[in-house]
């Protein structure tokens, strides 16, 4: 009996610990990995080394009326699948929240 009870104190510590460990800010932030890259960035890192900054393109295709071309959920496939003539796959690399923003962006250029 008073083992149990000792046990429960300790978790009770042990959470409050954890808890006072980082601020209710923390915890109420999204996906830190996303809110810390936006849309831009995250194109940059991923993309523009094959499409050009400004969506030109360079070994990869210019991306500036491919709003025009895709709806949004071929854009998401094609970001996540990849295509077979050169375009890699993105499923392992980029979370949903990501690939999201980059659909929503592409499927203004049109
Ligand atoms: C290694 C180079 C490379 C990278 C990196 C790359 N792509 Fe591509 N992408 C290509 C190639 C090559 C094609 C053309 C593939 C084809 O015609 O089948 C393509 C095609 C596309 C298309 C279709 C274009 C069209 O007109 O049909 C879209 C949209 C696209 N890429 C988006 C992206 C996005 C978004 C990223 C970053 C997450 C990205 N690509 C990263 C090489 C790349």
């Amino acid at each position: 009996m008073r083992k149990g009870r000792s046990f429960a104190a300790l978790l009770a510590i042990g959470c409050a610990v954890v808890l006072s460990g980082c601020s209710l800010a923390d915890l109420c932030k999204p996906d830190p990995q996303v809110s810390m890259t936006d849309v831009h960035t995250i194109y940059k890192q991923n993309c523009a080394g094959c499409h050009g900054e400004q969506l030109q393109g360079v070994s990869g295709p210019d991306l500036k009326t491919v709003g025009a071309k895709y709806d949004n959920d071929q854009l998401k496939q094609l970001i996540l699948k990849g295509s077979p003539n050169g375009m890699p796959a993105f499923q392992d690399k980029l979370n949903d929240a990501q690939v999201v923003r980059l659909v929503n962006m592409l499927a203004n250029e049109k």
